[in-house]
């Protein structure tokens, strides 16, 4: 009859124990969905502050709207699952924290964490008109979050045996490549709107 209880308890907490990875993930991709797209929602309101005063005001007002429904009802809470699921994990299985791929990818969540508030700051700064960083800026700044994506997602895959082969070097070139495609991308279409608007 022990033996019962005992075998029903273990399956019991490693179903949950799936439950807070299964609800880990989905929150960490609600969290990076609201944070790339909430960082290109700051790029538009920045570069619709150089229109006309009327049109700039309504702009500020939509985008604003839009940024702050983003931030405070997916990002946010997309955040506070993906944490709260990975404190129940890690709560489960204590062992996790004594290991090398773990302390180093809780600081890279680290700088996930700061880049998150660092954004509500640009929010609030857009919003009431005193932002500094320019559209170019927030364009790189964009493409931070991608970078931690791809160095949390390879620790928590392949933990303390981190691949440093051709194979890792090449996707992580790839990456660099298509963030400074993008970045060229835009330069390109600016340039070719800015001769059209002089004529
Ligand atoms: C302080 C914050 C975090 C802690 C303490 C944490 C901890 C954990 C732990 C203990 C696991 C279970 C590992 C296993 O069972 O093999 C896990 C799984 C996972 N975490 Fe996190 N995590 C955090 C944040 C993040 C973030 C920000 C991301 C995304 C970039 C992420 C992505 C994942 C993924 C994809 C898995 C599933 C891995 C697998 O099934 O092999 N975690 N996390």
């Amino acid at each position: 009859m022990v033996i019962v209880y005992e075998l029903y308890f273990i399956n019991l907490s490693s179903e949950a124990y799936l439950w807070f990875k299964s609800l880990h993930i989905i929150g960490v991709i609600v969290w990076f969905s609201g944070l790339f797209y909430l960082v290109r929602l700051f790029i538009y309101h920045e570069e619709s502050r150089t229109m006309q005063d009327d049109l700039k005001i309504a702009f500020n007002d939509q985008y604003s709207l839009m940024e702050k429904r983003l931030a405070n009802i997916i990002t946010t809470p997309g955040m506070i699952l993906a944490l709260s699921m990975a404190i129940c994990l890690v709560i489960m299985q204590p062992g996790w924290l004594s290991e090398k791929w773990l302390q180093i990818k809780i600081s890279f969540v680290l700088g996930l964490v700061i880049y998150h508030v660092y954004c509500y700051k640009i929010m609030n700064s857009l919003q009431n008109g005193t932002s500094k960083i320019s559209a170019k800026n927030l364009r790189l700044l964009n493409e931070l979050p991608t970078l931690l994506l791809f160095v949390i997602v390879l620790l928590v895959i392949f933990k303390n045996n981190f691949p440093t082969s051709i194979a890792t070097w090449s996707v992580f070139g790839l990456i660099i490549f298509m963030l400074l495609s993008i970045q060229l991308y835009a330069k390109i279409r600016k340039k070719n709107e800015e001769s059209l608007k002089n004529g």
